[in-house]
C-alpha cells in the first residue's frame, strides 16, 4: 500500500509571506513523520519557490493545460515542475464553482502528468446532488484517455462540497461508501489492482478530533485539509495522529 498522504490546501491564505513562512516552519519543526507518511503543503503560487523543506513536499492548487502562451493570470504545469513542485490539486470544487469544467480538468490532468506532476484530483457532490452520479461523471471525464501507468501517479480526493468549510464533516460510514464506490469506478475503468492501489483522500472539515476515523474506518489513504492546515498546532496534531497508522 502507498504512503499515507496528508495534504494541506492553504487556498488563498495566509495574508502575508511572513505568516506563510512562520506556518511552514512551525509545521516542519514539530512534525514527527513516520516513513509511511508524506506531507504535502499547497500554498499560493507566489510562495512555492520560497518554501523549501526536506521533510515536506510541495504542491500547487491549480495549473493551466497549455505549456505557455497568452493566458493572462495562469501558471503552467511546466513552470511548476521547473520550480521543483511535485503535486498539483486539480478540479477543486472552489475552482469548479468558478466555472472549471470536467473537460478542462481532464486536459489539466493530462498536461500535469505529461510534465511530471502528480495530480490530486478532487471530486465531490453538492448537498442536493445524487452522489454516485456525480462521482462517476467526475472520475470518468477527468480520467478520459489517462493510461493505467499514468493513473499510478494520481490521487483522488473525495471532498463533498457540503462538508467544505462548514464544520459538517462526512461520517465515517458515508466516507466508506464513497471509497468503495470510487474503487468500483476505477475497477471498471482500469482494473481491481489499480483501483486498490490508487490513494483516496478525504477532505471537508477535517480536524484533529475527526481525522483518525477516515483512515481507520473509511478505507481512505490520506487527508486533504483546508482550514485546519492554517493552524500549525492543529495540522501537526492531524499529521501525528494519522501517520502513526
Ligand atoms: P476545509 O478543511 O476547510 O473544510 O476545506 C477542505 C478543502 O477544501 C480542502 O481542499
Amino acid at each position: 500500500m502507498s504512503k499515507t498522504l496528508i495534504v494541506a490546501n492553504w487556498k488563498m491564505n495566509p495574508k502575508s509571506f511572513k505568516d506563510a513562512a512562520k506556518l511552514f516552519e512551525m509545521v516542519e519543526k514539530n512534525v514527527k513523520l513516520s516513513k509511511d507518511a508524506e506531507v504535502v503543503v499547497c500554498p499560493p503560487f507566489l510562495w512555492l519557490r520560497e518554501l523549501r523543506s526536506k521533510k515536506l513536499s510541495l504542491g500547487a492548487q491549480n495549473c493551466h493545460f497549455q505549456m505557455s502562451g497568452a493566458f493572462t493570470g495562469e501558471v503552467s504545469s511546466l513552470m511548476l515542475t521547473d520550480a521543483k513542485v511535485e503535486y498539483v490539486i486539480l478540479g477543486h470544487s472552489e475552482r469548479r464553482q468558478m466555472g472549471e469544467t470536467d473537460a478542462q480538468i481532464n486536459l489539466k490532468v493530462k498536461t500535469a502528468l505529461k510534465d511530471g506532476l502528480k495530480p490530486i484530483l478532487c471530486i465531490g457532490e453538492k448537498e442536493d446532488e445524487e452522489i454516485n452520479l456525480v462521482l462517476e461523471r467526475q472520475i470518468t471525464q477527468a480520467l478520459e484517455k489517462i493510461t493505467a501507468s499514468q493513473l499510478e501517479q494520481v490521487a483522488i480526493a473525495y471532498e463533498p462540497v457540503w462538508a467544505i468549510g462548514t464544520g459538517k464533516a462526512c461520517s465515517a460510514d458515508n466516507a466508506l461508501s464513497a471509497t468503495l464506490f470510487i474503487r468500483r469506478i476505477l475497477t471498471k475503468l482500469y482494473s481491481r489492482f489499480l483501483a486498490e492501489k490508487t490513494p483516496i483522500l478525504y477532505g471537508g472539515s477535517v480536524s484533529s478530533e475527526n481525522c483518525a476515523q477516515y483512515l481507520d474506518r473509511s478505507g481512505m489513504n490520506g487527508l486533504l485539509v483546508g482550514g485546519a492546515s492554517l493552524d500549525a498546532d492543529q495540522f501537526v496534531k492531524i499529521i501525528n495522529t494519522v501517520s502513526k497508522r
